[in-house]
């Protein structure tokens, strides 16, 4: 067989590595070096980025200048949001607020669990996107949100996004991504794909099944990885941010054609305004 010109044998481009228990999350860990490769930073989460600071300055009741961004991976959120305000990102994993680190040196990252972090001091807005999906049942969802509630000032407000909610979720959704790099020399091309499955619809956990055809100047190898997440009915997270004491509200948007929805949560003054 002939790749870019070279002849290579066939156990040489293809090395398929089967689903395992301990294959979870890997892409925030041993393939975290490949996030940067998914989705379009300036497009995809600049628009985004955008919507996020209209409900900020729509729901707050204070002027936002500083913004906690919990689960913020490799910082994606952060290289837009710091252009309007201080940033802090916070995250679960070292490889992920390492790499929040290259795209933004100037901004704060600090190493934590969304549902247990304690920091001393608060912000005037918080943003949890597609992290909070990792909550698998709602009394992670509940943590997170009080957790989320004792850093924001007075006034200030969460923006929460969830990836799916029960309404939405479609079994066996099969996306496809492709990621194009040149790192050092080394032409990366890389197809995404992703599969969501919820195995028991009487408990709140699917699950998203990724497969990686990693491409390394022609060479493939293919890598697979598992990830737990959470999925819960519109009046569940309508609830739960409710009762942890947020004023709720709602903004509906639509990202390639999909319908999502971004949860605002307004923490009032005192608790009875
Ligand atoms: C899909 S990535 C989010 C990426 C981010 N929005 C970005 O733009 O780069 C999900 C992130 O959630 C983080 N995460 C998962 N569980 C967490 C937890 N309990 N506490 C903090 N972060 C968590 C993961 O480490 C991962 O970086």
């Amino acid at each position: 067989m002939r790749v870019n010109g070279a002849t290579v044998k066939r156990k040489e481009i293809f090395c398929l590595e089967k689903i395992t228990e301990n294959h979870e999350n890997r892409l925030y860990s041993d393939l975290s070096w490949i996030w940067p490769l998914w989705g379009d930073l300036e497009k995809d989460y600049g628009v985004y980025c955008e919507r996020v600071s209209r409900i900020f300055e729509e729901t707050a009741r204070i002027p936002i200048k500083t913004v906690l961004d919990i689960g913020c991976g490799g910082g994606k959120n952060l290289y837009h949001l710091k252009k309007r305000y201080a940033v802090t990102g916070l995250d679960l994993s070292p490889q992920m607020l390492s790499l929040a680190n290259d795209l933004n040196p100037a901004c704060e990252t600090i190493l934590g669990d969304m549902r247990s972090f304690s920091l001393n001091r608060s912000f005037d807005a918080v943003l949890i996107d597609d992290a909070v999906s990792y909550m698998i049942d709602q009394a992670e969802l509940g943590m997170v949100f009080d957790c989320a509630y004792k850093h924001l000032n007075p006034g200030g407000v969460m923006a929460v996004t969830p990836d799916r909610t029960r309404e939405n979720f479609v079994q066996n959704e099969t996306t496809t991504t492709l990621g194009e790099k040149t790192i050092k020399g080394d032409r990366f091309e890389i197809v995404f794909v992703e599969n969501t499955y919820d195995a028991d619809e009487a408990d709140s956990v699917y699950e998203d099944i990724m497969v990686f055809f990693i491409r390394k100047n022609g060479k493939l190898t293919i890598e697979t990885d598992r990830h737990r997440l959470g999925i819960f009915f519109f009046a569940d997270w309508r609830r739960c941010i409710q009762e942890t004491g947020f004023i709720l509200s709602e903004y509906e948007d639509t990202f390639d054609r999909q319908k999502y929805t971004t949860f605002g949560g307004l923490k009032p003054f005192s608790a009875s305004s």
